[in-house]
């Protein structure tokens, strides 16, 4: 017997005809499983299996990856907290042990009635709310005893949940130039005819009078680099598509809006509130490298973001904005699957197990076809360059780093929020936009790209200027320009120890070196916190974390070692108290 209704049967079938091929589909089906049972029981994973005609191990292998999935009862209400950086220097775990306390179960436990289960996550995308809570899909907002309380009155009484409004975080006033959030104070940026008013695909309809070829120079005169982390060359990474003439079969083009490296949350932002930019950004990149099939890859909790954006594609299509469909996807809560080869795999309804390049996903990345995986933000400057011409753009930042970026600022910060500056902008400024350390407290330290990027120490910060080139030569990394303050009380053990915490917890399992050296990284950090610390706790971290860096498929297993590495060299005064304490 089908452990589905005929209506939820005929909605997961629905799934396997969505997406180009079938399986691009399973993901999504899951999720639908997961949702309307609570977990995801054997007997669905059989009937996943027999669905997406796929080995019943494999639907297991996803189910079991994926931490939206449980493999036992979760309440009908998931809430999460997030645990990480930014909300645990906002009291976090309160949060946890409140809500333990106040649902009586033990974490990821469902109440006796069914109603809710309670689980500390890693960062939600969400740290300008910190700290930061969500009921299933769907952010909440800042949590506090009161509206946790308020949420689970709401929902006993079948009640939905009031969302807090999302807060976009202020742009920087002194920010000097920028592209992407000019007009962010136009609260209905988000409608067509609104974005069309400020010149809105006015590029793309100059794009679409160009050849590819010359779309690409554009983009390279810019001197537009990755803004997802790497920092690689936007033109370059075209380049390296097989053009249609040599490789007559489709071409994917996919939007990495993943978003889940912690301190990181301004493609939340951006799409929330300029989802015809990513759009318009799409149909330009898709013209440039002959894409026919576009793609949003979106985390999970934007449930919000997701249907802004369908809301978007759907006004740009019947207006004749855009001519192609695009597909929006979802994730199911790893931080892996942001990682482009990780991603392609996620897409093909597997567990995110990063592929090993060469080839790169250019030549071969969806189900073998050349792909292009560009980060939201990325996409978003397209229409800024195509209009105003890739060298104003590349004279906006330093040589090598062209136009502007947007920073997610947060912890202990006053204005926690995104602020666009020009490439190459001093560190010292956008935390000043950001009305600068919290209480009037001494600055300690910013991991500058997000929480697994290497610590600056107050006296480099003050020095730091914000692009590709600049960070690197700081020792540190722009990543994805997630920048996480912390004040004089911060204590670098436990801050390390939630980053080592966080990438033990991602890591994909495929490495030994990764998978082995982060649990042993952050087992270390749990005892010197503690008090069981010995003498050589220091030095078997800085050879245990040395160990992973360059010895693993993806730049994950890297941070493992840099984040530690970076943390003991700048403040070993932190780690020798706690082991002689
Ligand atoms: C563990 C891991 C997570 C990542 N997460 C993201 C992400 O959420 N969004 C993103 O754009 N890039 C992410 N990246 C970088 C992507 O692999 C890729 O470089 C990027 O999407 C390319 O787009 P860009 O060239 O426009 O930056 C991640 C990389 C790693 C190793
Ligand atoms: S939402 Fe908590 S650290 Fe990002």
């Amino acid at each position: 017997m089908s452990p589905f209704t005929p209506e939820q049967a005929k909605a997961l079938k629905a799934w396997t005809l969505r997406y180009p091929k079938p399986q691009m589909g399973l993901v999504e089906a899951l999720r639908d499983v997961q949702r309307s049972h609570g977990w995801v029981r054997p007997e669905d994973e059989a009937f996943i299996a027999e669905l997406f005609d796929v080995p019943l191990d494999r639907v297991h292998a996803v189910a079991a990856f994926y931490p939206y999935f449980t493999l036992t009862p979760a309440g009908k209400h998931r809430v999460c907290v997030c645990r990480n950086l930014s909300c645990h220097r906002r009291g976090g775990d309160r949060m946890l042990e409140h809500l333990r306390k106040r649902l009586g179960v033990p974490e990821g436990e469902a109440t006796p009635d069914g109603l809710f289960s309670y689980e500390a996550v890693e960062c939600l995308g969400a740290c300008d709310h910190a700290p930061a809570f969500s009921v299933g899909d769907e952010l909440v907002g800042a949590a506090s005893e009161e509206l946790i309380d308020k949420v689970i009155e709401d929902l006993k009484a079948g009640k939905p949940v009031q969302q807090a409004p999302i807060v976009i975080g202020a742009t920087g006033p002194e920010s000097g130039r920028k592209l992407l959030t000019k007009h962010f104070g136009e609260p209905e940026l988000h409608r067509l005819e609104v974005y069309r008013r400020f010149g809105g695909y006015s590029a793309l309809e100059k794009a679409s009078r160009m050849r590819p070829a010359d779309i690409t120079s554009e983009v390279k005169r810019s001197n537009l680099r990755g803004l997802g982390g790497a920092g690689f060359p936007t033109g370059m990474k075209w380049e390296t598509v097989p053009p249609k003439s040599q490789r007559d079969e489709p071409h994917y083009l996919v939007a990495n809006a993943d978003e889940s490296e912690p301190g990181c949350y301004k493609d939340r932002a951006l799409m929330e509130r300029n989802p015809h930019a990513l759009i318009e950004g799409l149909a330009i990149a898709a013209r440039a490298v002959e894409a026919d099939a576009l793609f949003i890859f979106i985390r999970g909790e934007y449930a919000r973001q997701k249907r802004i954006l369908e809301e978007a594609i759907e006004e740009a299509r019947k207006a004749g904005a855009i001519a192609q469909d695009i597909f929006v996807m979802r994730g199911a809560g790893a931080y892996i699957s942001g990682c482009d080869t990780a991603l392609l795999e996620t897409m093909e309804g597997r567990k995110a197990w990063p592929r090993q390049p060469p080839p790169f996903p250019t030549v071969s990345g969806v189900f073998g076809r050349p792909t292009v995986v560009n980060n939201v933000e990325t996409l978003m400057m397209l229409p800024a360059i195509l209009r105003d011409g890739g060298e104003a753009f590349a004279k906006i930042g330093p040589q090598g780093s062209g136009g502007t970026r947007v920073y997610s600022v947060s912890g202990d910060v006053e204005r926690p929020g995104i602020y666009e500056f020009p490439m190459g902008a001093p560190l010292s400024g956008i935390l000043a936009a950001a009305g600068g350390v919290r209480g009037g407290r001494r600055l300690k330290a910013i991991l500058p790209g997000g929480a697994s990027t290497p610590v600056l120490t107050a006296e480099e910060a003050a020095k730091a200027r914000m692009d590709f080139d600049g960070l690197r030569s700081a020792g540190s990394s722009l990543g994805a320009g997630g920048l996480v303050v912390l004040d004089e009380t911060a204590d670098m053990v436990e801050t390390l120890h939630i980053i080592e915490r966080f990438l033990r917890h991602e890591s994909c399992g495929q490495c030994a070196p990764c998978r082995e050296g982060s649990g042993w990284v952050a087992r270390i950090l749990s005892r010197i916190l503690e008090g069981n610390g010995i003498p050589e706790d220091l030095g078997n971290l800085s050879r245990i974390s040395g160990n992973v860096a360059g010895r693993v498929i993806c730049a994950l297993g890297d941070s493992v070692g840099m984040a530690a590495k970076a943390m003991i060299e700048k403040f070993p005064e932190d780690f020798r108290r706690r082991i002689h304490a």
